[in-house]
């Protein structure tokens, strides 16, 4: 019943924005964060994810964000991922926002995507505030902490807790639910995410006032549940996989016709 909705309204819809969570990259093999009282991967947020804790020990950050860009060649993008790449192609209009840092995303195919909390492959200097990839040799940090060319530290370039997102990431999504139009019959696609930082960033309720209808996917109730008008409880690979073969062969026949 719930699917068959998802869909009509895929099927209905020229509009799709996607807000991906942990979730979304959990049949790939990466953990969440929450769900273990607090602690992530065995660290305290607080250590691991502020720049207080970079301050006070950068060596254990780097090794706990080290840790995570050695693992991303052992993972693959899941089927969310490849069909929200494809989404991408089938859409006149298509935008994910993502609160992963991993690579995964980019590595399906998406192009038309904001990373909200930065990049797992990237870091960012603590001095001059230049931006650039991550090189292996940065990967070993009990060897040498990494350091810019300027001489200042360099840290993983991904929004910590406290910290602003940024500004150009917000204008973009503003602008894709600005330009949304009744006719378009726009869709939020909520995937994956707890909504236990900041509620969402405000998504939900935004997208709802711009007239797009809320479906959630995730196995568990959370806290931007009630105001989605949809939700799916099943793992969001499993359900996009299985779901969108059948939205895209009416969505060619739509276009055939027209
Ligand atoms: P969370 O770990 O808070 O939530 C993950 C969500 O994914 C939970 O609601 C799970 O029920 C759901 N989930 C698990 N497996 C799933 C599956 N196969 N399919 C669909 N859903 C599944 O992660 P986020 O909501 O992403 O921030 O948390 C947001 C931010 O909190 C992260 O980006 C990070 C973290 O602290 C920063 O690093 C600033």
């Amino acid at each position: 019943m719930e699917r068959q909705r998802l869909v009509e309204w895929l099927t209905e819809t020229r509009r799709v924005l996607a807000f991906c969570g942990a979730g979304v990259s959990a049949e790939s093999g990466i953990p969440t964060f929450r769900g273990s009282g607090g602690l992530w991967e065995g660290h305290d947020l607080e250590q691991v994810a502020t720049r207080e804790g970079f301050a006070a020990d950068p060596a254990l950050v780097w090794r706990f964000y080290a840790a995570r860009m050695r693992r991303l060649p052992d993972v693959r993008p899941n089927p969310a991922h490849l069909v929200l790449a494809e989404m991408e192609r089938a859409y006149p209009a298509c935008l994910t926002v993502t609160q992963n840092v991993d690579d995964l995303h980019e590595r399906a195919g998406s192009r038309a995507l904001v990373k909200m909390h930065g990049s797992l492959l990237q870091t960012r200097c603590t001095g001059c505030g230049s931006v650039r990839a991550v090189v292996p040799g940065e990967l070993n940090p009990d060897a040498a902490l990494p350091r810019c060319d300027c001489g200042a530290l360099l840290r993983p370039n991904v929004v910590w807790f406290g910290e602003w997102l940024d500004p150009s990431h917000l204008r973009r999504i503003d602008r894709f639910l600005r330009d949304a139009t009744r006719a378009e019959r726009p869709v939020l696609l909520v995937l994956g995410t707890s909504g236990a930082v900041s509620g969402g960033y405000g998504m939900l309720e935004r997208s709802i006032a711009h007239g797009f209808r809320v479906v959630e996917v995730n196995p568990e109730e959370t806290l931007l549940t009630g105001l989605a008008d949809l939700s799916l409880r099943e793992p969001v690979g499993a359900l996009l996989g299985e779901v969108w073969p059948a939205v895209r062969d009416r969505l060619q026949s739509r276009d055939e016709q027209s």
